[in-house]
């Protein structure tokens, strides 16, 4: 797969994976090898480059309107890719999942509200709703053969009385569950019958790996729709998310409504127009790109789980079902995180600490697979380092 096996040159360009500076502040070290932040190593579908570019070269940037052909492009991915028929009138745009996810907030509790998230899990998701002044409830995620919802936890929180929103990650962001329907199911009824909205960031959605299969929550029945806003972007999907566009998906017309309302009244409706070129290029175009990226990251995968098991067989290395992440048990190790951090960085590799997802991650690494070959393979020789160091040495 020759396009994906080309390296980018990213650190000219102010990525910031790449970044000296960020790296020094995070890592104490700079010019490490990057397996962290989740954006690709690749360069994204060719013709979005060719529509970027050929809309940048017509040298007006006035006011736009988002056209037919932009809502048209991303219902008919959604229908392709996922058998979801989505109504235009249920779409909304925002300039990231990032923000939709305040505006929620704002419009769906009050202060000293209580929101429930399942850590370890997207940073994000924990640093709004405290910034917010909203109360955060923790309900763990279980691992036993696989990462699960903590059901009597959920229950128990989504009783209290303040408790007015669950934010779900799916395909989870770390730990790469694609939730299947009886999970799906079982938490839409729960917060049904407590009264608790749930937001739903799919914003990996795209990114199944083979053997399982993306759920639309929203299609459980219109009772679950109505309760259910699902936050998506083509910003993972191919590697756009510096194009800053998102969608909310809301059938609920009193959310839609509110939604709209907020939206307008910061003027976050306007888009950048070449993110919107982007956009309706991407998923108009962007098939067969994504079909071979996929390979792409399960030939990674494949790759670095052959490795692990016969030389690392001190990392746990948790299947993912979804996303182009990885997360990696490394307690056997150095259960300490910050220590564990240090070791890596020490050898040269810059990857995302555990518990940056929250406490439940001590111990864990997660590492991005959306990278060409070579640079995985630098990365696994850097684990290698980063591994020896912290054995034990037997006498
Ligand atoms: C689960 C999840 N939600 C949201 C985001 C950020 O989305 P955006 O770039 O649209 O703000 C990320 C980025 O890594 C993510 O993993």
């Amino acid at each position: 797969m020759l396009y994906f096996d080309k390296m980018l040159n990213r650190a000219n360009f102010n990525a910031e994976k790449w970044s000296n500076t960020r790296q020094k502040k995070l890592f104490k070290k700079d010019h490490l090898h990057p397996m962290w932040i989740a954006d690709m190593e690749f360069m994204t579908v060719p013709q979005t480059i060719i529509d970027i570019k050929k809309r940048a070269l017509e040298g007006h940037f006035g006011y736009e309107y988002k056209s037919e052909d932009f809502f048209d492009s991303f219902i008919e991915w959604q229908k392709k890719i996922h058998n979801w028929h989505i109504d235009k009138s249920w779409i909304h745009t925002a300039p990231s999942v990032s923000s939709a996810l305040p505006i929620l907030i704002e419009i769906l509790t009050e202060k000293e509200d209580g929101i429930i998230i399942q850590p370890p899990v997207y940073h994000n998701f924990a640093s709004t709703v405290k910034s917010m002044g909203r109360k955060l409830y923790k309900s763990p995620l279980k691992l036993t053969f696989e990462f699960e919802m903590d059901f009597d936890s959920l229950e128990e929180l989504m009783e209290k009385d303040h408790t007015k929103v669950i934010i779900i990650s799916n395909p989870h962001n770390p730990v790469g569950r694609v939730w299947r329907e009886d999970e799906l199911r079982k938490l839409s009824i729960l917060a049904l019958k407590h009264g608790v909205r749930v937001i739903s960031d799919e914003i990996h959605r795209d990114i199944i790996l083979t053997g399982h299969k993306m759920v639309n929550m929203m299609t459980l029945g219109d009772d679950i729709s109505n309760n259910t806003i699902t936050l998506l972007s083509p910003g993972k999907t191919f590697n756009l998310s510096g194009q800053s566009i998102a969608t909310a998906i809301i059938t609920n017309p009193i959310i839609s409504k509110n939604f709209n309302d907020f939206i307008h009244m910061f003027h976050l409706n306007h888009n950048n127009i070449l993110s919107n070129t982007a956009f309706e290029s991407a998923y108009k175009h962007g098939e067969d790109w994504y079909n071979q990226m996929i390979k792409q990251v399960e030939g990674n995968l494949k790759t670095l789980k052959e490795y692990i098991s016969f030389k690392l067989p001190e990392i746990q290395l948790i299947e993912p079902e979804g996303t182009y992440l990885v997360w990696l048990d490394m307690r056997k190790l150095q259960p300490d995180p910050h220590l564990l951090l240090d070791a890596l960085s020490e050898a040269g590799l810059a990857v995302d600490a555990g518990h940056w997802y929250g406490r439940e991650g001590a111990g864990f690494i997660r590492l991005n697979l959306a990278c060409p070959e070579s640079h995985l393979h630098k990365a696994i020789s850097l684990l290698k380092s980063a591994v020896e160091s912290l054995r034990v040495p037997s006498n």
